[in-house]
């Protein structure tokens, strides 16, 4: 499983939840972090050359734990190690939860510019319902700043409500947190948002598709066993070790930490095509 930090830890802790007999690998490319001001070319490399990396180490199946990798990289992963192990993502199940869950059919987006302007919500959720229209919002700058791990304070909660008020206005009863970070901030998106709207993250839906996809596979783990996770970064392992811990509320013992290929900083704050 990979993100570009620690975002996609809530989508470890959803497969902990539901499927604690498997091992797990946790890849967070927080030397290369963030991704959702990065142009596209660029994430779909870091996808693919952090894909074949796990597989490459003995990964049954891979958990892409990223929204902008997913929205920029899902077929092209699928094409380069598709034949190798079953690419679980992120997007569509949310997508199809969202669907279910509106009554009035207008959804809200919260996602990094990259996953905005890649349009990949707005062709998910016309699968899912072509009657339900999306309200997406680029919410650059809110990632990072949950990824540092401080304390929350007034920027955060400014940033908050500056990002949910086009969705108030737009009357959403539904909106996607389409970020793995997010969800680490529910709490202060849900009073941005108020009582009548429902979050909705990947959640559950990816932990389900992951058992689903392992059993057709003949690769589940017998469930009467303990599985073992570890975790793998590119940037500073005492840092991730830090956050992680806080964010997953489980000691992750040490953290290894690896070379990727370098890159250009990211141009923060600025949407890309
Ligand atoms: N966790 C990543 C995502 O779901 C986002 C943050 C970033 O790298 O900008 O898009």
């Amino acid at each position: 499983m990979f993100d570009s930090g620690v975002g996609g830890l809530t989508v470890l802790h959803e497969c902990l939840v539901s499927l604690p007999h498997e091992d797990y690998v946790y890849l967070g490319d927080t030397a290369r972090f963030p991704y959702g001001d990065r142009p596209r070319p660029q994430i779909k490399a870091f996808a693919v050359e952090l894909g074949t990396r796990l597989v490459d180490e003995g990964a049954k199946l891979l958990v892409i734990a990223c929204n902008s990798a997913t929205a920029a990289a899902l077929p092209a992963m699928r094409r380069s190690l598709g034949d190798r192990v079953p690419v679980v993502a992120v997007v569509a199940p949310e997508s199809r939860l969202a669907a279910s869950a509106t009554r009035n059919g207008r959804v809200g987006l919260l996602a990094t510019a990259a996953t905005v302007a890649s349009g990949a919500y707005g062709t998910a959720l016309a699968e899912a319902d072509p009657d339900a229209t999306l309200y997406p919002v680029a919410c650059p700058g809110l990632a990072p700043r949950i990824q540092a791990g401080r304390e929350v304070d007034e920027v955060l909660v400014r940033m908050a409500d500056e990002y949910c008020a086009p969705l108030r206005h737009a009357g959403v009863d539904t909106v996607i947190l389409g970020c793995t970070h997010y969800p680490l901030v529910r709490p202060l998106l849900q009073r941005a948002l108020g009582r009548g709207v429902r979050l909705i993250s990947s959640g559950q839906a990816i932990a389900e598709e992951v058992e689903r996809h392992l059993r057709i596979a003949d690769l589940e783990a017998g469930r009467d066993r303990r599985g073992a996770y570890r975790f793998i970064c590119s940037g500073d392992p005492e840092d991730f070790r830090r956050v992680g811990t806080r964010f997953l509320q489980l000691p992750l013992g040490d953290v290894r930490r690896i070379d990727v290929n370098s890159a250009p900083a990211a141009f923060r704050g600025r949407a890309v095509a």
